[in-house]
């Protein structure tokens, strides 16, 4: 099953064309990252009108590199995919409107994907090995969420962020730190050079919950930073490693425990945080050392991209059962759209 997939829920444009799940025949990811730089965040309303510009290019580009265009649309096309949801309304929007002006030209099915089961199954697409059940844990810009995939569409939410999302405490640090935006790749790259054992900040291991909270961590920062001003680059690279490696213990003890906990053999991850390096490297050290395999997706797709779409799209058809209904002229975007009741 050939699928056009969709993906407009925040900063990225993205469009890809996945075969039965997995073969990634073409996937682009037109990113804003310009564009946002200079407000250390995402301005919703500049990423709609940026979608706007990008849709149809990244649109025809994905069809160039796989070998099609609008001509062969029909014959070679089984269904479209896009996300609805969770992510910026004008955002999702245009994605939306894309996906159903194509639906309904080429008379093809709809399918309507939610951005959190896109990062979740985004391992997947490489490793078919994989089953549920499976914990997953989503760590992003906007999620830090600790699920238990019980069967495919069957999710348990063990636990989530109380504040900051692990992506968000990064990137505040980063600015806090006078690094460029996006903060979390600067500071993990920054992170490399520095020494991890520089500053003792404080694990927020949340013992009896199995949720996260960042903006303590965050704060102890500033602080720190109040009464010990960055003195040189080697003392921002201590900073930046200390950060980091507080984070990434306390994402991997907590996944850790989940797994054993709930007994699972096998750790997903997902999400833009999960293309940090020293998050990788330790989760990886941990499965070795607790016999737990874990998968973690190439960095092409942690972070926002349109293939992980098509991915949960197909799963969504095949595991579940869902059948490919027709072209939904009435699916709108829901910006607050929950991953648990979404089926
Ligand atoms: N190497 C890295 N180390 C730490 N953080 C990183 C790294 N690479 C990307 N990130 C962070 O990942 C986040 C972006 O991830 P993603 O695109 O999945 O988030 P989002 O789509 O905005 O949020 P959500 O998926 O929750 O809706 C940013 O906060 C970014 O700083
Ligand atoms: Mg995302």
């Amino acid at each position: 099953m050939n699928i056009l997939a969709i993906e407009t829920s925040c900063d990225e444009t993205s469009a890809s064309l996945v075969s039965n799940g997995t073969k990634v025949k073409s996937v682009v990811i037109s990113s804003q990252i310009k564009i946002h730089a200079k407000y250390f965040g995402v301005v919703p309303e500049l990423a709609s009108r940026a979608h706007i510009e990008n849709i149809n290019p990244v649109i025809t580009e994905t069809l160039t590199k796989a070998g099609l265009s609008f001509g062969t649309f029909s014959k070679k096309i089984d269904a479209i995919a896009v996300t609805v949801g969770p992510g910026l309304a004008g955002a999702l929007l245009v994605g939306v409107i894309a996906a159903k002006t194509m639906a309904s030209i080429y008379h093809k099915p709809l399918i309507p994907v939610n951005h959190l089961e896109g990062h979740l199954y985004s391992s997947f697409i490489e490793n078919r090995s994989i089953r549920p059940p499976f914990l997953c844990i989503i760590i992003s810009g906007g999620h830090t969420e600790l699920i238990l995939v019980e069967d495919f569409g069957k999710y348990k939410i063990l636990g989530a962020t109380r504040d900051d999302a692990a992506g968000e405490a990064f990137d505040k640090a980063a600015k806090m730190l006078g690094l460029e935006y996006p903060g979390g790749p600067i500071l993990d790259k920054r992170a490399e050079f520095g020494n991890p054992d520089a500053i003792k900040f404080t694990r927020p291991y949340m013992k009896g919950s199995w949720d996260f909270s960042f903006s303590g961590i965050k704060t102890a920062l500033l602080n720190y930073l109040k009464a010990n001003p960055v003195k040189n680059k080697r003392h921002l690279n201590d900073i930046c490693a200390s950060f980091r490696q507080a984070i990434a213990e306390t994402i991997c003890y907590k996944a850790f425990e989940a797994a054993e906990k709930f007994n699972l053999k096998q750790i997903a991850l997902g999400g833009g945080v999960s293309a940090n390096s020293l998050i990788r490297k330790m989760f990886d050290q941990e499965g070795r050392k607790n016999k737990v395999k874990v998968f973690i997706p190439s960095l092409i797709y942690c972070t926002d991209n349109a293939a992980m779409i098509g991915c949960a799209a197909y799963l969504k058809q095949k595991e579940c059962g869902l059948g490919l209904s027709y072209t939904r002229l009435q699916l709108t975007p829901t910006p607050s759209l929950l991953l648990e009741n979404w089926y």
